[in-house]
């Protein structure tokens, strides 16, 4: 048996059957229902948050709007200048955000986004301007209206002290208030899945549900209000709210065990937040290099790959004693590789293990395993997207999408669609749309949305 067919058959657990999709489609479908119920929701993994948007651009917007957007591996503030007619402009600025505001006290890091803020508002003289503000947070938080945001747990690279259950408005706008000469009106918080949609509804209005395929992920749409047992009668005048499933918890109450491998297993021990988030940590940004890593070490052991290469022992120490040494840009990088020698793989091999003179086979095989787990998670994304889009049930949505997962990888879009076509019910059509800077614009046009109905509302009928 050819080793390449060895190894295929090696990795199969990573390489989910028809069969295990369509449980995995069944189980998630359940756990929306249960998320929207307000008896079910406490048994749901996706809490099916409530984001109290339910005004959508109409691409009319004007005014200037600051934004801010924490939640990646960066954080940035943003004006943003809604033009009319579908358009608008923006100057950004964008700040490392290091291990203190990772991982420090929440009075830290909400110091260190108003000292930001001050920084960018004095360097583009927007001191005199009396600016509402969107602010993007994208963590699972429980809304009670769209300035008051409890946050229920962080994720991804994020672990404050102080935070969870408290706050995130206030907790900005005390932060704010500590820097005097600061004239800011938080309008809203959002997530970036929210910002996601808005932002492609601006230019595309069907677009009913926003995807995040970045460091982390998660995905949002359109629901009726009359679906929402949580929703307060008040609300009830409008049709349409946006839902933030955070599907990236999905599976912590069961319903992805099938699909669930030792590599994930791994990765989710030893994470920041063990046994949360457990779809996300098979299909994120975060984890997708860990898992090749995990895959590879594996593989190395049983001889499969790097059998007859002379570094074999110092790989093994390596993939063994670094953990996050593939980077998941790498896979990317990877992908992307037009040469038929592996200029990319060559690279990894020379720079993750100072290997310069790989075997082809080697580089064939890791560029395989690298594959693998990435149509694991562009096919699993596929089927609860399609979940969505059949519970959308318009005749056509578009799904905005953003992330550096998905704008970088080349073949994402496509193992996305593999299973999303099997899985969309023949009466929907649907299209992928890449969003221009969901967070940013996002968040400007939820905060022009919001002031434009106060006006109206304060018109009177
Ligand atoms: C968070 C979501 C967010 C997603 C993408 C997840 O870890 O829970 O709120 O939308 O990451 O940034």
């Amino acid at each position: 048996m050819s080793e390449i067919i060895r190894l295929r058959e090696f990795l199969d657990e990573l390489i989910p059957s028809e069969d295990q999709l369509q449980r995995l489609y069944q189980n998630f479908c359940l756990q929306i229902r249960k998320g929207l119920g307000s008896k079910t929701n406490k048994e749901a993994s996706t809490k099916c948050y409530l984001t109290y948007v339910q005004d959508f651009p109409t691409g009319n917007e004007t005014g200037k709007y600051l934004a801010l957007d924490l939640g990646g591996s960066k954080f940035r503030v943003l004006l943003i200048i809604l033009k009319g007619d579908h358009d608008a402009e923006q100057i950004s600025k964008t700040f490392e955000l290091t291990e203190t505001e990772l991982l420090g006290s929440g009075p830290h890091l909400f110091d260190f986004i108003a000292k930001c803020l001050h920084e960018f508002v004095c360097e583009n003289k927007l001191e005199s301007e009396n600016l509402p503000l969107g602010f993007t947070f994208s963590f699972p938080c429980i809304q009670t209206g769209l300035t008051k945001a409890i946050l229920l747990r962080w994720t991804k690279g994020f672990n404050c002290s102080d935070t969870v259950g408290e706050d995130v408005g206030t907790m900005l706008k005390t932060a704010i208030a500590r820097r005097s000469g600061l004239k800011i009106e938080v309008v809203a918080i959002l997530n970036d899945t929210t910002g996601t949609q808005m932002s492609c509804a601006h230019r595309n209005p069907p677009c009913h549900i926003g995807l995040i395929i970045g460091t982390g992920c998660n995905a949002c749409y359109t629901e009726s209000v009359d679906n929402c047992e949580r929703l307060e009668a008040k609300y009830k005048d409008k049709p349409k709210i946006i839902i933030n499933v955070e599907w990236g918890a999905f599976g912590e109450k069961g319903g992805i065990d099938h699909v669930t491998t030792e590599y994930d297993r791994v990765i989710d021990k030893n994470s920041l937040n063990p046994g949360a988030q457990l779809y996300e940590k098979m299909v994120a940004g975060m984890y997708l290099g860990e898992l090749v890593r995990l895959a590879m070490l594996r593989a190395v052991n049983e001889n499969l790959v790097f059998s007859q290469c002379r570094l074999r022992k110092p790989i093994t120490d390596i993939l063994t004693k670094k953990p996050d040494c593939i980077a998941t840009k790498v896979l990317s990088d990877i992908a992307n590789d037009k040469g038929d020698d592996w200029p990319a793989v060559r690279e990894v091999f020379k720079q993750v293990f100072n290997l310069n003179e790989p075997d082809p086979e080697d580089c064939k095989k890791f560029k395989y395993v690298c594959d693998v787990v990435v149509k694991r998670a562009g096919n699993m994304l596929g089927v609860t997207l399609a979940a969505l889009v059949n519970k959308v049930g318009e005749h056509f949505t578009v799904i905005g999408v953003d992330g550096t997962v998905y704008r970088c990888h080349p073949n994402f879009d496509g193992y996305m669609r593999e299973t999303l076509d099997k899985f969309v019910d023949q009466e929907y059509k649907y299209d992928i749309m890449l969003s221009e800077d969901g967070s940013g614009r996002g968040a400007a046009l939820v905060a022009a949305v919001v002031h434009n109905d106060r006006m109206e509302r304060s018109r009177g009928p």
